[in-house]
């Protein structure tokens, strides 16, 4: 029998998990359904050709052993699956190259989100978040309700991430509603509606940038898209703008989405454990740490998907070559082996490496651009809204990668009714 199809040996999954997973109830708290993954072993098979994997250790090995590869172009090409189309444009970016061309491209990528770079940019920031909590403010104040995420969430990461590429102020809103549709692009387990939806708005969010790259190339400015144009492929021919184009979209909807989920998920974790949205307000010097760990206790980004390119082990299981491996970042960061008390939401847990913005050679390229962006939002929030809390349930989109948020109701409560 071949490593084609002979059965993995690791334990199965429980059950419909995927399913389960993907139910309204499994999306808004998976983490008693990874305890029930994690209870069948680190490393459970999801059928024949793919695992599922939960434990820390191994996620962490996943990520930083140099075997393990992203599923790329020749990968997809030797499973017979799409590798044209709109779509198959996310495999000419970062997360889908592997070394050597991964190191190339994103060398040119990382000078722009460095911590230093990213510090000039810190008084835009504030302005921004300021002006987005201003609107949230005006429309608690004539319409007693707010959608969180129209109004904060997801169109402050896009006007960040417009001020730094160039993308013009008017159409901040299509931005972000290209930003949202195409995110099912990078789920495993999207329903085939779902990733027709994304590509047709993959198919009109490229020629856009494809457009714009065409206007700056003729009247270059300052910003981010201007300086990609300048850059030189060894050969020293410039890029095609298709090809920058595929990055600037997986950008945005990368620094967008993610932010976004994170904003949502501090207010509604502020709501739930006042005692820490208390705690942090009166330590604004602990905020570094609140950060990390509320990206520990429920990252935006919940799996990252792997392949050995060699026959190996994972947690003593045999591995085959080619195996797809999903490596649940989210179970990992609640590993009770790892962390103590995993569960529990601690902005005094003493710093431990988390896994929420990844590990190894595709560490996310925009951890210093979220932090900052965390960094200046949510001090001005707890100072200007104690008082918020939801106004019905958050919908959640259907994916398990991204815990994207589709709306969050939010209203203010009566000055009365604050116990912080
Ligand atoms: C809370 C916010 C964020 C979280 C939790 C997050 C999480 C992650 C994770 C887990 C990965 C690694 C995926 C893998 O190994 O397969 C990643 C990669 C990446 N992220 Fe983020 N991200 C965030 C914000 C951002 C922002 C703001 C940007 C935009 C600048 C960004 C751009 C990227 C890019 C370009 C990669 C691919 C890096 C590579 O493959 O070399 N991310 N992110």
């Amino acid at each position: 029998m071949d490593t084609a199809t002979a059965p993995l040996a690791a334990p199965p999954a429980p059950r419909g998990v995927i399913r389960r997973l993907q139910s309204r109830q499994g999306r808004e708290n998976p983490f008693p359904l990874f305890e029930e993954i994690r209870d069948a072993g680190p490393v459970v098979s999801l059928g024949p050709h793919a695992l599922l994997v939960t434990g820390y250790t191994e996620c962490l090995q996943i990520l930083t052993d140099r075997i393990w590869h992203v599923p790329d172009h020749t990968w997809r090409a030797g499973r017979g699956l799409d590798t044209d189309g709109m779509s198959a444009r996310v495999l000419n970016t970062l997360p889908r190259l592997n070394p050597p061309l991964h190191s190339r491209v994103r060398r040119l990528q990382t000078g722009a989100f460095t911590s230093a770079a990213l510090e000039r940019l810190r008084p835009t920031v504030r302005l921004l978040v300021r002006a987005h909590l201003d609107r949230l403010d005006a429309e608690l104040t004539e319409h007693g309700h707010a959608d969180f995420i129209d109004t904060v969430a997801r169109a402050l990461p896009v006007a960040v991430m417009s001020e730094i590429l160039g993308l013009p102020t008017e159409d901040r809103a299509l931005i972000a509603r290209y930003s949202l549709q195409t995110a099912a692009l990078t789920e495993p387990f999207a329903a085939p509606a779902q990733l027709a939806a994304a590509d047709a708005a993959a198919a009109e969010f490229h020629p856009y940038i494809e457009t714009l790259l065409g206007e700056r190339a003729g009247t270059p400015g300052t910003d981010l898209m201007s300086q990609w144009l300048q850059l030189e492929r060894p050969s020293s021919e410039r890029f095609p703008h298709e090809e920058l184009a595929a990055h600037i979209v997986f950008l945005v909807g990368a620094g967008a989405e993610t932010t976004s989920s994170l904003f949502a998920t501090a207010v509604l974790a502020f709501e739930k454990h006042p005692d820490q949205a208390r705690w942090l307000a009166a330590h604004p010097e602990a905020l570094p740490q609140a950060i990390e760990e509320l990206t520990r206790w429920d990252p935006s980004v919940q799996n990252a998907v792997r392949v050995p390119s060699e026959d190996t082990t994972l947690g003593g299981i045999p591995v085959p070559a080619g195996t797809l491996v999903h490596a649940s970042l989210a179970a990992a960061n609640r590993d009770s082996a790892y962390f103590t008390d995993p569960h529990t939401l601690d902005f005094q847990r003493p710093p431990q490496r988390s896994l929420a913005f990844g590990a190894g050679v595709h560490y996310c390229l925009g951890a210093p651009l979220a932090r900052l962006n965390a960094s200046e939002f949510l001090p001005e929030f707890l100072r200007r809204f104690p008082t918020l809390r939801s106004d019905g349930p958050a919908t959640r989109a259907p994916g398990l990668n991204l815990r994207t948020f589709v709306a969050l109701p939010v209203t203010r409560r009566p000055r009365s009714a604050v116990t912080h």
